[in-house]
């Protein structure tokens, strides 16, 4: 299938990752559904793809709202008559051991996180069935498959969209739908920002840089490229893979 013939909902298509999906793919012609909680930052992105000559729409919702996302996956149907693929990019990061998490951020966590990407698959698959090459590309995070400390509600999170996407590929990957995920380590977009601001003592950019055998944080549209490739027909035998897009992070003890 040829990217004009791809049509992709990307969520948290606002900012970071998901905005340098949108205009990566955007470039290459695919027709867009963005989906993001911002309207006003989406705005912006729907602007930048169409620039670029997409068919693009933008539905503004809740990542974690099962109308929300009906809806949006509704829209992207019938504005572009049929549904290939799916980024699932929307996700939060709050900080809190398992001492100091609060109920209410315990479990805004894991609705953004883990049901948002549950949402999506669950009204987005019946769509993508009825293609003979369809993808769903979850993006969880180098804290999906190891913890990170003091980000306990987020780790679990990210650990449990890479048990959905694994079972997504065995349950789907016989009816011709691929479902991959990949786990970056830092990437340099509004969310790490925030993380590095509320990180102390000393744990700075530097810090987590070292950290990494490249020595440096990942780009959103290095992310995007990944993405791309795994929506793609190039990936056509990649499925319920677990992609660390980190650098060489998790690779082994470094530094
Ligand atoms: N930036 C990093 O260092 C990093 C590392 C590993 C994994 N990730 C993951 O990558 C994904 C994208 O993160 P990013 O760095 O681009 O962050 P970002 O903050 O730049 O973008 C996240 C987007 O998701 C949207 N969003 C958040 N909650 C939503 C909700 N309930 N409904 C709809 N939209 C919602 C936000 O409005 C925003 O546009 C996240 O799942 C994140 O956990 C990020």
């Amino acid at each position: 299938m040829s990217k004009a013939q791809t049509s992709i909902l990307i969520s948290g298509a606002a900012s970071g990752i998901g905005r340098a999906t949108a205009i990566c793919l955007a470039k290459e012609g695919v027709a867009l559904t963005l989906f993001d909680r911002n309207a006003s930052a989406m705005a912006e992105v729907e602007s930048a793809c169409r620039n670029r000559g997409a068919a693009v729409i933008a539905s503004a919702g809740d990542a974690s709202l099962d109308t929300d996302v009906a809806a949006a996956v509704s829209r992207a149907v019938k504005a572009h008559g049929f549904l290939s693929g799916v980024v699932a990019a929307a996700g939060i990061a709050r900080k809190g051991d398992v001492t100091t998490l609060t109920d209410e951020t315990w479990e805004i966590t894991l609705a953004v996180n883990l049901t948002g990407p549950f949402l999506l698959a669950r009204h987005a698959v019946p769509h993508l069935l009825r293609n003979p090459s369809s993808a769903f590309v979850a993006v969880s995070s180098d804290s999906g498959v190891r913890g990170s400390r003091g980000y306990a509600a987020y780790s679990a999170s990210k650990h449990g969209v890479v048990g959905l996407i694994r079972c997504m590929a065995l349950d789907h990957g016989p009816q011709g739908l691929r479902s991959n995920v990949v786990c970056p380590s830092f990437v340099d977009t509004p969310m790490a920002d925030g993380l590095l601001k509320e990180s102390g003592g000393g744990y700075d950019r530097a810090f987590y840089e070292r950290r990494v055998p490249l020595g440096r944080f990942a780009r959103p549209d290095e992310v995007a490229d990944a993405i791309d490739h795994l929506l793609s027909p190039q990936a056509g035998y990649a499925n319920g893979m677990v992609y660390m897009l980190d650098g060489g992070t998790t690779a082994g003890t470094f530094g």
